[in-house]
């Protein structure tokens, strides 16, 4: 019965990322046709004819065969796709956002029907031929009351469009930087677009004050006569209230389930402080908490993207069903230990008690700057410190602005080779660097980690070195430290200082090391038993046996010259 709930729990999610994808794709296709569509309103401020113009593209595109496939498949699986989450959805305690794109985007198909019906419909059922002026006569001069609806229509799916937009992209690591342009842009168009259409309604009606004018110009658009108008209108109706039905007859459906479930099975989800919330088995954790109005993070809306609702299993966490691909995905990438998941994504069989991570309030960008520890605790990892020697001599003879893009190069490089080679960069101090290997994968991959982002180090370091050589008077240099061993890992500091670091004795130790890399004239200094658990062999590089400062057990070291030559002992390792 278990291996049918999990399979069934796997199988759900790879849906529900399918399901994700189809609502994204289709949505843009959707925006990006109501953004064409504006665009062509917004050529009225130059001129009826260049509307006209703009229109042409406009159909080219949009009622080609492809653009017409295009166009209608995106529509029907948007409208199919947002009647099944609403069948879906457990309950309505959503964000206001949430609730404002719900709302809109379930009052557009509405709205469109009788602007499908008008437009496409009688264009392919009685040959009508609508140019901008007909339509703008239509909607300025002889019934601005459609006018009206038509403007509220094209607002509707813009402001909708652009919320669903926002919440897929503001995850992006740059999005940031662009968002107040794309803002500006989603205010601006519909504003052009609703005076290009005024200014060409003030045109059309100067026109139509010519005696004949308006009817000749129906004539011209091949308007449907009265019989005609009343298939259309009925045509109009039946679509709209097809479509009220379908969300009538869904919002039932949904309520027998629910309370179908209610009367039968439920499952209790206990937070700290001893809040409790019962319910019905297949909800999420982030559901019982909506549910129990207990503040919880969730920037993603709970689409499993943004990590802010992850919480701690502290009970239960033995009968939890098994992370499906999507949300194992984001938990490894975010470096979660196996009792933390995605409240978003875990749905409890049996009573389990939870840890929300995160503040209410957490945004996702407080999630990527720092993977994960959710608590202190005792790990074996590797520590590397690295420093670029005498930095102060080169900073001497340098502005202030050239000593800051140098630093922000040489962040790089290490950084860069941290990262690649899987560790934490976790401090840049002056030109110092702290990083910490193997806080998810163990102490052996945390040591073989560390040895390749010394030699990508190197070789970064003497890549920038040419690169620069004519700022440069000598090569740069740094000194490299590496010990493995048992540290305590966790998040300290508070608030947006909040940084994950490691404290003990194998810090202190790489961290002499390093120093000791200018005693010895070498460009890097492990200890023996980093090379041990990387299972890399060392013997060709000189041996020392020291004691180091604070501390009275000896420790076995090697010094390397140049850590460039790591790489080929790795090499060596990986073909052995
Ligand atoms: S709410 Fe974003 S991942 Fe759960």
């Amino acid at each position: 019965m278990n291996h049918f709930w999990e399979h069934w729990q796997l199988e759900r999610s790879s849906r529900a990322a399918l399901i994700r994808y189809a609502r994204l794709s289709s949505g843009l296709v959707l925006f990006g046709f109501v953004a064409s569509h504006l665009s062509n309103h917004a050529l009225g401020l130059i001129s009826l004819a260049a509307m006209e113009g703009g229109r042409v593209w406009f159909l080219a595109v949009w009622r080609s065969a492809a653009g017409t496939t295009l166009l209608y498949g995106a529509l029907s699986v948007h409208i199919a796709l947002a009647l099944y989450s609403l069948h879906q959805r457990r309950h309505f305690r959503i964000p206001l956002w949430e609730a404002l794109q719900l709302l809109l985007g379930l009052a557009v198909p509405g709205l469109l029907a009788a602007h499908i019906v008008g437009t496409r419909l009688a264009h392919t059922w009685y040959d009508t031929t609508h140019s901008y002026t007909s339509i703008v006569l239509a909607f300025w001069v002889l019934r601005p009351d459609i006018g009206v609806r038509q403007a509220i229509l094209l607002t509707f799916a813009w402001i909708h469009g652009c919320i669903g937009l926002h919440f897929w992209l503001r995850l992006r690591p740059r999005y940031s930087r662009v968002a107040p342009v794309l803002f500006g842009l989603a205010l601006l168009l519909p504003v052009l677009a609703l005076l290009g259409f005024a200014q060409a309604g003030r045109e059309v009606a100067r026109l139509a004050e010519q005696p004949g004018w308006i009817q000749q110009t129906l004539r011209a658009a091949r308007v449907p006569g009265p019989a005609a108008r009343e298939v259309l209108e009925s045509t109009t109706f039946s679509l709209t209230t097809t479509f009220a039905i379908l969300v009538g007859l869904v919002l039932v459906v949904r309520m027998i389930r629910h309370i179908d479930i209610r009367g039968h099975r439920s499952v209790r989800v206990s937070y700290p402080a001893g809040k409790e919330v019962s319910v019905p088995t297949g909800s999420t954790v982030l559901e019982a908490s909506r549910l129990g109005a207990i503040p919880h993070a969730s920037e993603c809306g709970g689409r499993g993207r943004c990590t802010t609702c992850r919480v701690r299993v502290v009970q239960g966490a033995a009968s939890l069903p098994q992370s499906g691909p999507e949300e194992r995905r984001v938990l490894r990438r975010l470096g979660a230990p196996p009792n933390v998941r995605l409240a978003c994504q875990l749905r409890p069989t049996h009573p389990v008690s939870v840890v929300p991570l995160l503040p209410a309030t957490a945004r996702s960008s407080d999630v990527f700057v720092r993977p994960e520890t959710s608590v202190e605790q005792e790990r074996e990892i590797a520590v590397l410190f690295a420093d670029l020697r005498g930095f102060t001599r080169i900073a001497e003879h340098k502005l202030p602005y050239d000593v800051v893009f140098l630093l922000n190069r040489y962040f790089d490089v290490v950084g860069g080779a941290i990262e690649r080679a899987g560790g934490i960069a976790n401090q840049f101090t002056g030109d110092g660097v702290m990083a910490l290997f193997g806080v998810q994968s163990g102490r052996d991959e945390g040591c073989r980690q560390a040895l390749v982002a010394a030699g990508d180090m190197a070789l970064g370091l003497a890549e920038m070195s040419r690169t620069l050589a004519e700022d440069l008077k000598a090569p740069l240099q740094m000194g490299i430290g590496i010990h493995a061993g048992p540290t305590v890992v966790g998040h300290m500091g508070r608030g947006v200082a909040l940084y994950l670091t490691a404290v003990g004795d194998a810090v202190h130790v790489a961290s002499r090391l390093q120093d000791l890399t200018k005693e010895y004239g070498c460009q890097m200094v492990i200890s023996e038993p980093v090379a041990q658990h990387a299972g890399v062999d060392v013997s060709g590089f000189p041996r020392y046996e020291l004691t180091v400062r604070n501390r009275q057990e000896p420790i076995v070291i090697r010094t390397i010259d140049d850590a460039r030559n790591l790489v080929q002992v790795l090499a060596e390792r990986s073909n052995a």
